[in-house]
């Protein structure tokens, strides 16, 4: 039996390097998974009768409301939620970032995390249960430069998930942030700067930030994850996890 049997689990990004392997370690441990991503053609790949997938637009406020509600009439309940969804970067200096990327950047990769916890929330407070996910990065403490939209975006998921683990905690619901080092998943070589002739992956110079010496996979990313998710992580609120090899160190 599964450790995650019968949970109702929400993972944003569902379609993406990450978000795919968190929705196939939660549906091994029983969970019955709600895939959301702007693009789910990735999840068509897995067949398993506990997933559900939805289309869901992170920039539209009456979208995430929409697939929430969805989710609260046919399951009447959420166990957990998974923000693995977001954006990067292409490095370069604030005199030539406009507002509108500083805002699309602070749209998904925070604004849509306020929304989709605040949901969640609502749902979960009716049960008194609840696992929120929201995943960081490891460039909140080891910043790099020329990514400074990025990594505010990513700050912000931080502070907001230690605040709301305090506000949630008197109603069981628990909020951890996971800080992934680089890892080895298509969004990578969008961090490199995107001028002509610069646009190269750097793999060996990630893989050479991580003190273990490899770029994190997305099964690293989901074991922990899925334990987050569990019973096991019940005293677990409010921490920042780095699942990073040592590069935050
Ligand atoms: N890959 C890395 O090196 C790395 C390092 C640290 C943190 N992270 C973070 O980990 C998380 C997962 O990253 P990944 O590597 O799997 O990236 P990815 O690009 O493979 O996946 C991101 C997913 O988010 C979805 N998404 C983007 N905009 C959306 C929108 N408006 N509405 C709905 N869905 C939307 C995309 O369709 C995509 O499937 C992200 O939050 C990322 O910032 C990644």
């Amino acid at each position: 039996m599964g450790q995650l049997e019968e949970k109702i689990i929400a993972v944003t990004g569902a379609g993406g390097g990450m978000g795919k392997v968190v929705v196939e370690h939660l549906l091994e441990e029983g969970a019955v998974v709600i895939g959301l991503d702007i693009n789910t053609d990735s999840l068509s790949s897995i067949d398993h009768h506990n997933l559900r997938v939805k289309q869901i637009n992170l920039l539209e406020e009456s979208s995430i409301k929409e697939v929430f509600e969805e989710i609260d009439d046919e399951f009447n309940r959420l166990d957990g939620l998974v923000n693995a969804a977001g954006i990067a970067q292409a490095a370069k200096p604030i005199t030539e970032v406009e507002p509108s990327e500083w805002h699309k950047i602070m749209d998904i990769n925070a604004t849509a995390v306020f929304l989709t916890n605040r949901e969640a929330v609502r749902h979960m407070k009716k049960t008194e249960n609840g696992s929120i996910i929201n995943i960081g990065s490891v460039s909140v403490t080891r910043p790099r430069p020329g990514l400074q939209s990025y990594v505010a975006s990513k700050g912000a998921v931080e502070a907001f998930s230690k605040a709301l683990a305090l506000e949630t905690a008197p109603f069981n619901i628990r909020v951890n942030v996971l800080h992934p080092g680089p890892a080895d998943t298509q969004m990578l070589s969008q961090f490199s700067s995107q001028k002509e002739g610069e646009v190269e992956l750097n793999k060996d110079i990630f893989s050479e930030s991580v003190p273990l010496g490899r770029l994190i996979k997305p099964n690293d990313i989901s074991a922990t994850v899925s334990h987050l998710l569990t019973d096991g992580a019940q005293i677990i609120t409010g921490a920042v996890i780095h699942v990073d090899g040592g590069r935050s160190v």
